[in-house]
Formats: structure tokens, C-alpha cells, sequence
């Protein structure tokens, strides 16, 4: 089995997040031995905005500059991270009411029509298979959960959720720590809470 890892937080050892992913990749490798793990730091190797030159390139245009060429490879390579993986890991901090824009960036790489998705005679089709399992590791300084006054500031699970469902990847669940802003008990108490969802991941 192979487990994608994904971490976007710019808080480095201070981040929520990371440590969230770094717990859910553990359980999972202690339910499954032999656990193959790729871990892609999207704050550190960050992909680069698309540009007018990915799309020409996306349209077999001839690519001249060495970065963007290993741009487009990296690209790839998220694609193909997709398809190997059974299960995906996926640190999501809250900036600004969404995810951070390095997610975004890998999240514009890995949504391509013909790859990932299709327009089929019903609509929109995801083209990851079924059976991938992801979890969101969510974490964020407020709350955001229907019923709470900045419920319609929530662009961040919401977003994931919808763009993931977008490409077949339906099966999510979320380890959300929230409340993080709140100070230091309030922050210990989501984390604590987040991990005993961790602790409780069965498959
Ligand atoms: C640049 C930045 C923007 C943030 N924006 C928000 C926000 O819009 N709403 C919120 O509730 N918390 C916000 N926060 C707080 C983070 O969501 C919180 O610190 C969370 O733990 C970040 O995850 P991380 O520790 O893995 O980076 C922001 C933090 C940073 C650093």
C-alpha cells in the first residue's frame, strides 16, 4: 500500500498541521506494515503559479525555459502521486479563510481535464479511481462550523472537500484541531482532541 503525504504549513515546527499529518501517517503505518510513504513539503518545494506558458506548454507548445520544464515535471509527478496512492494525507492550515496558496498551487497542477477529470454527457466527471481513502488534517485559529458566527467565512474545509469530490476523491475525512488563536489551553485542548480522533482511524 502507498500513502501520500502532504504538508503546506509555513509555521514549519510550530505548525498544527504538520503535526497532525505527521500523527494520522503514523497510525496509518502501525494499521498497515510494509506501508510505503511519499511526503511532498509543499511550503518548502512550493509549484509556481500557473501561467499563460504552462497553458501553452499544456497544449503541446515547445518549452524553452528550464523552469518552468521542471515545473511541468513536478506536476506530473503530483498526478502520479494521486494515482499510485491508497491513501492521502493531506495538512490544510487555515490563511485567510481558505488553504495556504502554496496547497492552492498544488491543487491547480492536479486538477487538468483529460487527467484528473473529464466533461462527460452528464457533466464533470473525477477520474481518480474509487477506493482512495484522504484525510484532512484542518487547522485554524477560529471556529468555522455551521451555526457559528464566521460559518460563511469558511472557504477552507469547504473548498478541499468540493475540489477533492471534484477529481473522484470522495472518501474524506476530517482531523480538524480549531480554536488554535484562542491561547494556550484552548490550543492544547483542539490538538488533544484532534489526536484521539487520530488514535481512533481504524483503516
Ligand atoms: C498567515 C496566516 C493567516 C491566518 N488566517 C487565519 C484565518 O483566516 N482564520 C483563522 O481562524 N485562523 C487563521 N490563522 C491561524 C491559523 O489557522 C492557525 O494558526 C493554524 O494553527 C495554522 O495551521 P498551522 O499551524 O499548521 O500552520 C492564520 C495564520 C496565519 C499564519
Amino acid at each position: 500500500m502507498k500513502l501520500l503525504h502532504l504538508d503546506s504549513s509555513i509555521l514549519g515546527e510550530h505548525s498544527v498541521s504538520r503535526g497532525l499529518t505527521a500523527d494520522i501517517v503514523a497510525r496509518e503505518k502501525a494499521l498497515h506494515s510494509g506501508l510505503e510513504v511519499v511526503h511532498r513539503d509543499l511550503a518548502a518545494d512550493t509549484a509556481l503559479h500557473l501561467s499563460g506558458a504552462h497553458l501553452a506548454a499544456f497544449q503541446g507548445g515547445a518549452v524553452q525555459d528550464a523552469a518552468l520544464s521542471a515545473d511541468l515535471a513536478a506536476g506530473g509527478e503530483y498526478i502520479k502521486d494521486l494515482f499510485d496512492a491508497d491513501i492521502i494525507v493531506i495538512g490544510a492550515p487555515m490563511y485567510n479563510f481558505s488553504i495556504p496558496s502554496q496547497l492552492k498551487a498544488w491543487v491547480d497542477r492536479v486538477v487538468v481535464a483529460g487527467k484528473t477529470f473529464r466533461y462527460g454527457a452528464n457533466g464533470p466527471e473525477g477520474l481518480l479511481p474509487a477506493g482512495k481513502k484522504v484525510f484532512i488534517a484542518s487547522s485554524r485559529g477560529g471556529f468555522y462550523q455551521a451555526g457559528t458566527p464566521a460559518a460563511a467565512l469558511e472557504h477552507h474545509e469547504s473548498y478541499l472537500r468540493g475540489v477533492l469530490g471534484f477529481i473522484g476523491l470522495t472518501d474524506v475525512t476530517v482531523v480538524r484541531a480549531e480554536g488554535i488563536a484562542l491561547g494556550p489551553e484552548a490550543r492544547a485542548a483542539a490538538i488533544a482532541k484532534a489526536r484521539e480522533e487520530i488514535a481512533a482511524i481504524a483503516a
